[in-house]
Order: structure tokens, then sequence, then C-alpha cells
């Protein structure tokens, strides 16, 4: 994660001026792949990686763009969608162990995306696909209402400096986008190394009537990610939270 909050318009994203009103909880990163994530790319983007009508920057979506989900997978089967799946690690595990599910990764960062192919081609995995795209965008018009059995939200950057927490992703509005998503029953699973963020989080989930749950143990499908090996290492305790959509 990048610490800088500029809010400027990125010509990484088109350049176009004031495009977005909102602060996002990204920065654009280099988006350079090595060779092996290269390779991958190569050989998967086009059926695994979600080509995404945008609407000006290169991560936004056109709003008009609804996902067909079973077509994109080709079957109908329970759905999982990860927000911020970074390297891919926790999406890739969940895969292995649950063929019969389908899983959709919303990442901005596309060497995150790349290296996650590498683990889906390793794998041999077919019940992945990936989009670079703003969740938030993603949330609000290009998932269906009501689409999504489990929502995971793992380490969103914390923007821990007071003046940039207005760029944090889980809110009392991203909650509303969550519900709207998710189906009645369908679970949301959050984690964060921030104390003050889970504690923002669980004031979130509380605070929402479309919500029931709170902090948690963690779940075994959640594996260890370098993210959150670093956290450790310094120290940070980890807090997991669970609500499920009433
Ligand atoms: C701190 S990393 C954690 C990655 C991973 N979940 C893990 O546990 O290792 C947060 C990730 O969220 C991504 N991200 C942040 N805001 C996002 C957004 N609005 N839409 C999609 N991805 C986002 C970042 O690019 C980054 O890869």
């Amino acid at each position: 994660m990048s610490d800088s909050a500029d809010t400027r318009p990125d010509p990484a994203d088109g350049g176009h001026p004031g495009y977005r009103t909102e602060p996002v909880s990204f920065t654009r990163r280099g988006g350079r792949l090595n060779d092996r994530q290269q390779k991958s790319w190569d050989l998967l983007a086009d059926t695994m990686v979600v080509d995404v009508p945008r609407s000006g920057p290169s991560t936004s979506v056109d709003p008009q763009y609804v996902l067909d989900t079973d077509a994109l997978f080709g079957r109908s089967a329970r759905l999982v969608v990860e927000i911020g799946s970074g390297r891919g690690e926790v999406l890739v595990h969940a895969a292995t162990e649950a063929p019969d599910t389908d899983f959709l990764g919303l990442e901005v960062y596309k060497p995150g995306v790349a290296q996650t192919l590498i683990g889906v081609r390793h794998g041999g995995l077919t019940n992945v696909r990936l989009a670079i795209v703003n969740a938030a965008e993603a949330l609000t018009t290009t998932l269906p209402e009501a689409s999504v059995d489990e929502l995971w939200v793992h380490f969103p950057d914390p923007w821990h400096k007071k003046r940039h927490q207005k760029r944090r992703l889980v809110t009392p509005a991203f909650a509303h986008l969550a519900a709207r998503v998710l189906k009645p029953g369908g679970t949301w699973r959050l984690a964060t190394d921030w104390a003050e963020y889970a504690e923002q989080m669980a004031e979130v989930v509380a605070g929402s009537p479309d919500f029931e749950g709170g902090r948690s143990e963690r779940w075994d499908g959640r594996v260890l990610t370098r993210f959150e090996a670093k956290g450790i290492a310094a120290g940070r305790e980890i807090h997991d939270l669970t609500a499920v959509r009433r």
C-alpha cells in the first residue's frame, strides 16, 4: 500500500480530470509484470480476467454494465467474491478446496491479478475469475443484486493517518453496497491488522440494519498471506469479523 493520498487524476487512469468525485481506497502502483506473471497473464487473461467496459479511469466500470456471473463461469454455482484479492493466496486456496464454488477476485493491482493467475494455472483451476476494477463501483452496479453467497474483505488498506481515513473502504456506505450484492443469509468476512480499523469495522457492522455479527474467530479458509505475515512480523494483532446478511 502506498501512503500517498494523492486524489489528483492519474495519467495511468486516462487522466480524466475530476472524473472521480469521491476519494478511492487505493493508489495506482506500478503495473509491470515479472516474467512468470507475464507468462500466466498471456496464457490465461483472455479466459480468466473479465473484459470490463470502462467509463473513464482504467479501474472504473461502465455503470450500464451488469455481469452475468453464470455466463462468466459457464455454470450456476455458489459465488464467493473477494475484494482486494491481492496476490490471490486466499482465493487460490479456497478455489482448490471447493471446486463446486465459483470465486471472483476484484483487484485494482494488475501484478496481483497476474500473480493470482500463476496459482490458477499451477492448480489447473477453472472456478476462478478476476476483474481489474474498483470494487466500490463493481458492488454499486456491476454485480447483480443478491447474487453473492460470500463477500471477503481481508486486510483492506488501513489508511491509518487521520487525514487519509476518508479513503477507507469499510464504511456505512460500503456496508450498504455489501448488503446489495449479498444474498439473504450470505456471509461477509473481514480481517485487518489495524486495531482501530477493526473498531471501525465492528461499528459499521453493528450500525447496519442489514447485517448481524461482529468480531469472530479466524476461519480455516483464510490462509496466511504475505501481507498478513508482514503485519504479524511487525507485532500487530489480527482481527477477524463475520457478519450475516439479514
Ligand atoms: C493490503 S492489500 C491486502 C491484499 C490481500 N487481501 C491480502 O490479505 O494479502 C489490499 C489490496 O486491496 C486492493 N484494493 C484497495 N482498494 C481496492 C478497491 N477499491 N477495489 C479493488 N481492490 C482494491 C489493493 O490494490 C491491495 O492489493
